[in-house]
């Protein structure tokens, strides 16, 4: 397994520029199967769990082509009705398909996703919301098994805000007979991002950033040519690397607004920015302050960035607390920043710091996706040498990271490890 070797300590400089957006990405794809033809998307990121997604739509009959950047998926024809286990159980946005399926097709048997490194993920909301609209659903062997003759448009609210479950029903409803009407839904940005795609599809969504949508379901969708926004959170996570090292970097191609929280928290602790159209420029760095956050659903302090943040606030002087209200197990980090020196620890789901004055390089694993981007970011502010073990973790959602940060001075390496 591949490793990524840190020399710490380095200044950053220059400009970063963010790829295009994992999580805008992923429900796009499941979208593309709501028409019959060829969907053109641009900005496409070349990550592991594109390609996963891209292996679970392959699956069902779809070809595609992607390169660069640019991808081509042709969904003319659909063959199997299945997402598998082996690709849902390694990511679990593979759930994206139920909706599309059904709403196309009238039928979709997807896997169970299982928990993952960050916690159980449920998908009860998933299935719960395809039921309100007429779907039969039975779960056995492991599978979400559903069929529907024709989905029907009715009132549904989200006891709990979810990003998937949001995203899932706009699709089927997309489609459905009559009107969906939902109430508390999602306000991330990939949301937002969804109900463009679907409407420059002639979808009929109205509501778009607000918790409420109205969906009037139409007879057919069109392919079309779209591209995908930037990452907010890779934007989010190559600002820290820029504060951690006290790095005067530009983050280039960001909209500002996708990680507002953030950017007033940061300014809050003492850092000053310059944000101008879609760069921001990290101004100063001087004498951080400790923070409190919690974190919440957008437009709130994202649980992607919470591992992030927390790295940062190890090395700022004074107690800092985190209280992570998403997902059960986001902790996994914490034990191998104690072993670079942080003073961190956590009770229940309150991450509390004390900040010390710097990490020290040591042998650290990865553990999940942004845990594993955190313990990076360790690394380049940590002296001697940091070796972060199992970066397949990181490959999942970030496009040539050690390329970006080398490139701005940083001194990481990626080992190619063996395929044990
Ligand atoms: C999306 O996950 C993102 N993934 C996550 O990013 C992100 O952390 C999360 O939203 C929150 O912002 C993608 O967009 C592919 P949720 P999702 O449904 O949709 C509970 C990353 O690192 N819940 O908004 O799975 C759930 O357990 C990933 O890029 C149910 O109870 O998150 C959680 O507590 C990690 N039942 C809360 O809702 C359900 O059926 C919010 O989860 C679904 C969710």
């Amino acid at each position: 397994m591949d490793q990524f070797v840190i020399k710490g300590q380095k200044k950053l400089s220059g400009d970063l520029t963010v790829s295009g957006s994992k999580n805008a990405t992923l429900p796009l794809l499941a979208a593309s199967l709501l028409c019959k033809g060829k969907t053109i998307l641009r900005n496409v990121p070349d990550l592991k769990d594109i390609h996963t997604m891209l292996n679970v739509i392959k699956g069902l009959g779809v070809e595609y082509s992607y390169n660069k950047g640019l991808l081509e998926i042709n969904t003319q024809h659909l063959t199997t009705f299945n997402a598998p286990y082996e690709l849902v159980k390694t990511m679990r946005a593979s759930i994206y398909v139920l909706g599309p399926l059904l709403a196309r097709e009238g039928k979709a048997e997807v896997s169970l996703p299982g928990g993952c490194a960050i916690g159980p993920r449920p998908v009860n909301l998933h299935i719960e919301t395809m039921e309100k609209l007429g779907a039969k659903i039975k779960v056995e062997d492991g599978f979400i098994k559903a069929r529907a003759n024709k989905l029907k448009g009715t009132q549904i609210f989200f006891s709990t805000v979810s990003v998937g479950a949001t995203a899932n029903l706009l699709m089927a409803a997309a489609l459905a007979e009559g009107e969906t009407i939902i109430k508390n839904a999602a306000l991330e940005p990939e949301i937002g991002e969804l109900i463009t795609f679907l409407n420059s599809m002639g979808a009929d969504i109205k509501g778009i950033n607000t918790d409420t949508l109205t969906i009037t379901g139409v007879n057919k969708l069109n392919p079309i040519d779209y591209t995908v926004v930037p990452d907010r959170i890779e934007a989010g996570t190559l600002l820290i690397a820029g504060i951690i090292t006290k790095s005067p970097i530009t983050i280039k191609n960001i909209n500002p607004e996708h990680i507002s929280a953030l950017l007033k928290v940061v300014e809050e602790m003492g850092v000053i920015l310059s944000i101008t159209g879609n760069n921001i420029q990290i101004k100063k760095v001087g004498k951080l302050s400790p923070v409190y956050i919690k974190t919440i659903p957008y437009p709130g302090f994202p649980t992607d960035l919470h591992p992030i943040l927390a790295t940062l606030l190890t090395t700022v002087p004074g107690i800092s607390v985190i209280n992570e209200t998403i997902f059960e197990n986001r902790f996994a980090y914490i034990p191998e920043l104690i072993r670079m020196g942080a003073q961190i620890e956590v009770d229940d789901h309150i991450v509390i710091i004390k900040g010390t004055k710097s990490l020290i390089g040591a042998d650290v694993m990865a553990s999940d996706l942004r845990g594993g981007a955190a313990l990076t970011l360790a690394g380049l502010a940590a002296n001697k040498e940091t070796i972060v073990h199992r970066i397949y973790h990181i490959d999942r959602g970030y496009e040539n990271l050690e390329t970006k940060l080398g490139k701005a001075g940083a001194n990481i390496k990626r080992i190619k490890g063996q395929n044990i």
